[in-house]
């Protein structure tokens, strides 16, 4: 039997969210938004805090407190992002949602616990919706926020290993078009076992049309799935892994699907392949006959494209 389930609406994002900010400085994808936000939720439990690397606008944080998550702090690079989180999601005082500038990739574990006004107790999720298109060196310097460099996963190390030295479950989003496998194999050398899958069909973006070369070699190499419906623009999929990390905190690996089987990364592939049959994005293929068999919950977002994307 079918585990995939379907959403078709905004669910955690509010109105405001779909808005464009002010600043073309300030990442605006929404659809990308909110599957991260869906994935942070999968691992949601009492009282649970989480840490979001590269919170952009902080849509995201704000998001994440209100499905459940008791304390939200996010860091990112950006200086007139983190400005504009502060100024529109952060709360006043030390409340549950706060903002701090910094490097994650340059800030160690305990370093970027020490940029949250208040300690974040435990359990904690770190969060991370990363850059991740896959880019030349050229390309990449003229798209820092959504460049993941030659494989698009730049940012996984750092964030892999935030989680890991963290003792966290990992709510993680990538693409596609870019490494999917090679970003299964990092999550389960790291002892994390991929809890459940979300997956939200994106058409390419104009600045990656005109930059393909990665994703095609990548592509060429099995490793990048690509979605080329007939009567479509190229897209691909946002794939969002929540990872549960094994023996942490006596809790049960595969909580979610109730069962402890494993999603490999040829798994993750066949998904990947399956949903790229299809020729609607209700995914349909992923219910048909010859569908892979997926042993965690499997959820598609199926979301009305913003017509604004601000990526610089
Ligand atoms: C693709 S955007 C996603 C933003 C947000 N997570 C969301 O889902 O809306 C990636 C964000 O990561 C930030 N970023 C990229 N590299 C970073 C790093 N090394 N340290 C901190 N933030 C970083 C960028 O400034 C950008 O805001």
């Amino acid at each position: 039997m079918s585990n995939v389930t379907r959403v078709s609406a905004y669910r955690h994002l509010q109105e405001c969210d779909l808005v464009p900010p002010g600043s073309s400085y300030v990442f605006f994808e929404p659809a990308d938004t909110e599957i991260g936000v869906w994935v942070a939720a999968d691992l949601f439990s009492e009282g649970c805090c989480v840490l979001d690397l590269g919170s952009g606008s902080g849509a995201a944080a704000a998001a994440m407190a209100r499905a459940g998550a008791v304390r939200v702090h996010g860091v990112d690079s950006g200086a007139e992002t983190v400005a504009w989180a502060r100024a529109h999601y952060a709360s006043p005082g030390v409340g549950p949602v706060t903002f701090a500038q910094g490097d994650f990739s340059l800030l160690s574990s305990r370093e970027l616990l020490a940029t949250a006004p208040a300690p974040l107790h435990r359990p904690l999720i770190v969060a991370s919706n990363p850059p991740y298109v896959p880019l030349t060196e050229g390309a990449a310097a003229l798209r820092r926020s959504i460049s993941g460099a030659q494989d698009g996963l730049k940012w996984a190390p750092a964030i892999i290993g935030h989680a890991h030295a963290l003792g966290s479950d990992l709510a993680f989003t990538i693409g596609s078009y870019s490494s999917p496998r090679k970003a299964a194999r990092m999550l389960a050398r790291a002892g994390y076992r991929i809890e459940s899958v979300t997956l939200c069909p994106l058409p390419l973006g104009a600045f990656t049309l005109a930059h393909m070369e990665q994703v095609l070699d990548l592509e060429g190499e099995g490793e990048a799935v690509l979605w080329r419906a007939e009567g479509r623009e190229p897209s691909y999929f946002v794939v969002g892994l929540a990872c549960h990390r094994d023996g942490v905190d006596g809790r049960d690996a595969g909580r979610l699907s109730g069962s402890g089987a494993r999603l490999t990364e040829d798994g993750l592939m066949a998904v990947l392949r399956a949903a790229a049959r299809s020729r609607t994005s209700h995914l349909e293929s992923l219910d048909e006959p010859g569908a892979p068999h997926v042993p965690v919950p499997l959820r598609v977002l199926d979301l009305p494209h913003a017509a604004v994307r601000h990526h610089w």
